[in-house]
């Protein structure tokens, strides 16, 4: 009698929340399988945006028949197709190197036309002695090096360059943080 009294007002009660507890579960688990595809939905949809970050790459510049050997560095535009989130723009220019060969030499020095001081666009001084940045007078020697005194706080972007043999030449465009002394990568 006492255990019938006991099944009838304990049971139903652990019977609910069992019950509770089951349903629960099954909503949970069926909100896990509705987010899941959302969820890759929606990672997908922001691929580009992940893949924004344009890693460098090795462009083609020009040929090395258009560097003369005379240790003159040349200036010539970098052309690439960018990539903006989800959409792709047709090639263009995204900024300068020079380019210079010494007598006899199939290798190519390139540094970046982009001052590390702030950013301006580095020049040739007239006579083709060294590189002169018009916004802060820094100076640079045809190697790229500082001439002091100059604000800039660290020497020209030397970047990797190569050669291929059909004559190609390839640099890899990297831009860097103006305003510090290290090379660091943007
Ligand atoms: S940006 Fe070139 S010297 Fe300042």
């Amino acid at each position: 009698m006492n255990a019938h009294t006991h099944d009838a007002g304990v049971g139903p009660d652990r019977a609910g929340r069992r019950n509770f507890l089951v349903e629960l579960l099954a909503l949970a688990c069926g909100g896990l399988a509705t987010l899941a595809p959302i969820g890759a939905g929606l990672w997908a949809f922001l691929d580009p945006l992940r893949r924004t970050g344009a890693r460098a790459a090795f462009l083609r510049v020009t040929e090395l028949s258009a560097i003369p050997d005379d240790g003159v560095p040349r200036q010539f535009a970098v052309i690439a197709e960018r990539n903006d989130a989800w959409t792709g723009f047709a090639a263009e220019p995204v900024g300068a190197v020079y380019l210079r060969r010494t007598r006899g030499s199939t290798a190519v020095e390139a540094l970046s036309a982009t001052c590390p001081h702030a950013g301006c666009f580095v020049e040739i001084e007239s006579a083709g002695k060294c590189f002169r940045c018009p916004c802060h007078n820094s100076e640079f020697t045809l190697e790229g090096a500082i001439v002091a005194p100059s604000p800039s706080p660290r020497p020209m972007d030397a970047l990797e360059c190569r050669v291929a043999q059909s004559g190609e030449v390839e640099v890899k465009w990297e831009k860097f943080r103006a305003g510090v002394a290290e090379k660091v990568v943007q």
